[in-house]
């Protein structure tokens, strides 16, 4: 009894002052100045020949990254593939094993490369001694496929399910457990996932960057899991970074003048990373929903944990490398300063003459006349056991009360952050437009599934609710969800 109202006493200063200055700070505005730079270098580079021209049957590009899937099925509009969770040992550190759960033996997952409009089949088996379920994180098939653990039956030790789905549209999304995330998503269960447009802009080659973070103990070993304290209050974060599940800097070689795609993805549980990139021209040509109708140009980009940037890096630097940077807290002679860290290095082999990618079409919705308005607040209760809430409600399975539309309907939900630790705020099924963020323009193009939201930072995004289904929204941050900031709606066909 006296120690619970202690810890709630504490947690109440830790959730309206603030107590942490780990993360790496909070989105830096983007720089939205569009620049159309593609045409001016259609005409500069002239009239050189794209590399292959396979009309009829054009194979996907193949991704530099984690190994993609086996896909065991010949109908090439159908990907079939075999996927198991289970424990095993990651190699985080070189010449260190950590136990870890591992999706078909690694870390990430091998990952899902499909066109958009063709069928998937995921063949799962769970070797994990504990059920989980499998989440497609961003893509807009039916809630049944979707993982949802109050639509899906969690699927048991030793037991399989299929999911069976089309993908309807082109991005870089991801897949993770959607129980007991807190530990299975740290510990390594997560994979990306590459959809192609139809008619996809061609690179000279893309390059798929999985980012996380995990905690190591001295002894190498995933550090035990707080259920209370700073973790729960704020998420845990890790103490070291990794890419592709690895913590060595990545290094692979490129000719100078090549055009790449490179597809980010924060895979962290709580962790903003800040990143940039060096020795290139780059600039942003999609988000979670696919291709931008407009590149645009920034110096830094703040990811939120599961949120995706698409970058188009031109090696057109003074011999590099191309590096893909982030920012971290370190003491340095000066104190404790942002210094930047290189995560991945690209150095410049050999010289093309490749002609700068075209980009398809893209038109995003237009903003709504009288949308539907809908209020969400993020706050948290810190009588007895501490719990994260949406309007007050902290969900429980059965508890929640599920909002309700008719398939289409746009609705502007205005995410009102009451309390001081960060949300990456999650809707499932759906894309949404960020409006406003503390009632000035957001400037944040692009179609998103995930908005990160600061301390208490009023964030209005607008949605047109177009797939029908039951969905789930909650933070993204584990601890935060399953301690109840989560709910679910329903959109009716
Ligand atoms: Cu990436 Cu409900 O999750
Ligand atoms: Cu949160």
């Amino acid at each position: 009894m006296g120690t619970r109202s202690i810890t709630g006493t504490l947690l109440f200063f830790a959730l309206t002052l603030g107590a942490c200055t780990e993360s790496a700070g909070t989105a830096p505005a983007v720089d939205a100045s569009v620049r159309d730079v593609a045409t001016e270098r259609r005409e500069d580079t002239g009239a050189d020949a794209p590399q292959d021209a396979a009309e009829d049957a054009p194979a996907l590009p193949s991704l530099i990254g984690p190994p993609e899937f086996e896909d065991r099925n010949a109908d090439p509009r159908v990907v079939e593939v075999e996927l198991v969770a289970s424990v095993g040992v990651a190699e985080h550190l070189a010449g260190r094993m950590t136990d870890a759960m591992l999706y078909n033996g690694r870390t990430p997952g091998p990952t899902l490369h499909a066109r958009a409009g063709d069928r998937v089949i995921v063949h799962f088996r769970n070797d994990l001694d504990e059920p989980t379920t499998v989440h497609w994180h961003g893509l807009r098939i039916s809630d049944a496929m979707d993982g949802n653990p109050m639509v899906q039956p969690p699927i048991a030790p030793g037991a399989t399910f299929d999911y069976n789905f089309v993908v309807p549209e082109a991005g870089t999304f991801w897949y993770h457990p959607h129980i007991n995330t807190i530990e299975q998503l740290d510990r390594g269960l997560y994979g990306a996932i590459v959809v192609h447009e139809p008619e996809a802009p061609r690179f000279s080659a893309e390059r798929v960057f999985v980012l996380d973070d995990v905690r190591l103990d001295a002894s190498g070993q995933i550090a035990p899991f707080a259920p209370m304290g700073h973790d729960a209050v704020h998420g845990r974060a890790g103490n070291l970074l990794l890419l592709n599940g690895s913590a060595a800097r990545a290094s692979s070689t490129a000719p100078r003048g090549a055009f790449e795609r490179w597809r980010l993805l924060n895979a962290a549980g709580s962790r903003v990373l800040t990143v940039s990139v060096a020795g290139a021209s780059w600039r942003v040509v999609g988000t979670d929903g696919g291709l931008l109708p407009q590149p645009y140009t920034t110096t830094r980009l703040a990811i939120a944990p599961g949120q995706r940037f698409d970058l188009e890096v031109a090696y057109d630097g003074d011999g590099g490398p191309a590096q893909l940077v982030t920012y971290v807290l370190a003491q340095t002679d000066a104190g404790v300063q942002t210094v930047p860290r290189t995560l991945a290095e690209v150095r410049y082999e050999g010289e093309v003459a490749a002609v700068a990618p075209t980009y398809p079409r893209v038109a995003l919705p237009a903003r709504a006349d009288a949308p539907h308005e809908e209020t969400l607040r993020l706050g948290a209760t810190t009588t007895g056991a501490l719990r994260f809430t949406i309007n007050g409600h902290a969900h429980e399975e059965g508890s929640d009360p599920m909002l309700e539309f008719p398939r289409g309907q746009p609705v502007r939900f205005t995410i009102v952050n009451e309390i001081a630790p960060e949300h990456p705020f999650h809707l499932h099924g759906q894309f949404f437009q960020v409006l406003t963020r503390d009632g000035r323009d957001a400037r944040e193009p692009g179609l998103r599934d995930t908005v990160q939201l600061g301390p208490r930072e009023t964030v209005v995004i607008e949605t047109r609710l177009e797939n029908p289904g039951r969905w789930m929204y909650h933070c993204h941050i584990p601890e935060h969800a399953e301690h109840g900031m989560m709910g679910e709606l329903v959109v009716t066909p």
